[in-house]
């Protein structure tokens, strides 16, 4: 019997430290042997955002021990390693740095082939892990820095039918939070406020909710947002901003899905219809049951990763290698870091003041 892949990925660009041992069964579908994710909440919390210096110093910190104990958890041995995936960008990058340096230094040492990973193709893949997925499929990745509908044709193949035009969704939840006095990183605890909050106290602005076909903004919420805040006077009026911020961003995801859906139909013609949600939002439990009710009604499959691989891990990244190592597809060690790395690397860049959607 053939020997099946062991690729390691290891994942640095932002402020989760990760590395991930995966495998295949006899079926060719992915195994988990271990999946290592060190966060660095307690560095940045009180910066109330991601510090790029003291991040990419927690990473150094901590990268030796990280890769070796995804190692030893997987009870592999270093050498029967495959192939070394490291995420190569979007991201800070003296984060992403590490990782990636890392990466090919071990690849080399172990004279083993060394995959660049685009994060946000590890978000795209990130439910191969859980379940039976075959291309084409709509995504929709919505995390703290990206809020996007693509299909997806093939691995690499990447068309992007939306964006948004300002902030992500992830980072709209973390600056509601802020302003609601809640510590960073606050997108999670939007949706346990929320739970005792009445959703209908506070109507909030939907931009570009009539235009742009399902290209996104969230930069106008914020605003409302804080001018709300500034008239709170009890922790009532708190959930009940928090249900209200997280019932628009739902009403706002359903229009937009559903444009989003007749795009890809239009584009693709596909067999069977897919609908796959990640990122780190992708976590919140009112904009998942939403989007399975109306996939239910719009007769589409929908795929989410596991909640505990919707945010940031080395798993997803090792799961592009995975797919990447099968086809041979592999990139020298002088492979660079890339801040900036749109998986549509055809679509216009639309951000900014003054975009005519
Ligand atoms: O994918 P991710 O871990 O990192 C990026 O690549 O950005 O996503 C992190 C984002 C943060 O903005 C965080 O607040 C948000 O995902 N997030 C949530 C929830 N869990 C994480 N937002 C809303 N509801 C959640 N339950
Ligand atoms: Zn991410």
């Amino acid at each position: 019997m053939n020997k099946k892949p062991l690729i390691l990925g290891i994942e640095s660009s932002c402020d989760e430290t990760a590395a991930s041992i995966i495998s295949e069964n006899g079926k060719g579908n992915p195994i988990v042997l271990s999946n290592i994710v060190s966060s660095q909440v307690d560095v940045h919390k009180e910066f109330g955002g991601v510090v790029p210096e003291l991040a990419a110093r927690s990473h150094i910190e901590k990268i030796d021990w990280i890769v070796q104990k995804a190692i030893d958890d997987s009870g592999i041995k270093i050498e029967d390693i495959d192939a070394v995936a490291s995420t190569a960008g979007p991201g800070l990058i003296v984060c992403l740095s590490v990782g990636l340096s890392f990466g090919k230094a071990l690849a080399g040492s172990l004279k083993k082939p060394f995959i660049a990973v685009n994060h946000l193709e590890g978000h795209a893949l990130s439910p191969k892990l859980n379940s039976e997925l075959n291309y084409p499929y709509l995504l929709l990745l919505i995390s703290g820095g990206h809020s996007q509908y693509l299909s997806v044709k093939n691995l690499g193949e990447y068309k992007r039918l939306g964006t948004t035009i300002d902030d992500a969704i992830g980072e709209a939840f973390d600056k509601t939070a802020k302003l609601l006095g809640i510590e960073f990183p606050g997108g999670p605890q939007i949706e346990v406020l929320a739970k005792k909050g009445d959703p209908d106290r506070y109507n909030l602005p939907k931009p570009i909710f009539n235009k742009g076909g399902c290209n996104l903004s969230f930069a106008g919420l914020k605003t409302a947002v804080l001018k709300i805040t500034k008239e709170i006077k009890n922790d009532q009026e708190k959930f009940d901003l928090a249900a209200s911020f997280q019932k628009t961003i739902i009403e706002i995801l359903f229009k937009k899905t559903k444009i989003a859906f007749t795009e890809f139909e239009k584009q693709i013609k596909p067999k069977e219809k897919k609908f796959v949600v990640a990122g780190g939002v992708a976590a919140n439990k009112g904009i998942r049951n939403m989007l399975i009710n109306l996939c239910k009604k719009e007769k589409y499959n929908p795929i989410f990763p596991p909640i505990e691989l919707c945010g940031d891990n080395a798993a997803m990244i090792a799961m592009v290698g995975l797919e990447k190592f099968k086809l041979k597809k592999f990139d020298n060690l002088d492979y660079p870091g890339k801040p900036r790395w749109p998986l549509d690397e055809k679509a216009a860049f639309l951000k900014g003041a003054g975009v005519k959607l």
